[in-house]
């Protein structure tokens, strides 16, 4: 990835290294609790549930310990992200959480056994309608049957955004890449369909954010 890393609004500092290695975005310390009281209910009663873009880690590392009857594994393009996911992992020890895994939700999946749910966390408006149709294609072929994709960040609707703030922040990531930047609710729904995948719900999230979530074979 030739691109220089994208300046975001809170991920600046991923300051809070802690000395076993585990990083702690703000950001994702504050939406944990909201996003976990979602996607509770579309966890399955058993096999995999595969988080793209872990980043730091410490989504799943918060949720795998209180869903202990399904695998969680964390996944991410970086190499460098990888040393933080771990750290998280060791530190809560939790049977169920796996390794994480280093692929491109753009590109070709590894294979992952029984996976009911595939679950994202803001990475939708930082890349290209490109890339995110791949990502869809991706989630839709690697889920089972009745499965669900869980997508949160931001969105727009017909090109209206939620909020001035969202406005502004839409402009700071085109302003770095043109072709990156929100996407519209109506353009997800299509593009999900077009996979195989239904929209399920569409949940409110605090900050003007929403969990799109989609579910395979209507
Ligand atoms: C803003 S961070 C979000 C991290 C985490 N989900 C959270 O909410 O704290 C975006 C993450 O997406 C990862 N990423 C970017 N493009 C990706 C891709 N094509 N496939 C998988 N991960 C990707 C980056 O490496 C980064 O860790």
């Amino acid at each position: 990835m030739s691109q220089p890393p994208l300046k975001l609004p809170d991920s600046g500092p991923m300051t809070d290294t802690l000395p076993d290695g585990r990083l702690s975005a703000p950001s994702a310390e504050r939406n944990a609790a909201a996003i976990f009281e979602r996607l509770i209910g579309y966890v399955p009663t058993g096999g995999m549930v595969l988080e793209l873009a872990s980043g730091t880690g410490q989504h799943i590392a918060a949720f795998a310990p209180s869903a202990s009857d399904v695998t969680w594994q964390p996944s991410d393009l970086s190499a460098e992200r990888m040393g933080s996911v771990e750290a998280w992992r060791a530190y809560v020890n939790a049977p169920n959480l796996q390794s994480p895994v280093q692929f491109d939700a753009s590109g070709a999946w590894p294979q992952f056994p029984d996976l009911g749910l595939v679950y994202v966390v803001n990475l939708f408006h930082l890349i290209t309608n490109e890339d995110a149709s791949a990502v869809i294609r991706g989630a839709a072929a690697a889920l089972n049957a009745g499965g669900h994709f869980f997508i949160y960040g931001p969105f727009r609707n017909e090109g209206k955004f939620r909020s001035d703030g969202d406005a502004a922040f839409h402009a700071s990531l085109t302003a770095q890449n043109v072709a990156i930047g929100y996407k519209d609710l109506e353009w997800m729904q299509a593009e999900l369909m077009q996979c195989g995948l239904s929209l399920a719900a569409v949940h409110e999230m605090p900050a003007n954010n929403l969990a799109v979530v989609a579910r395979k074979g209507g």
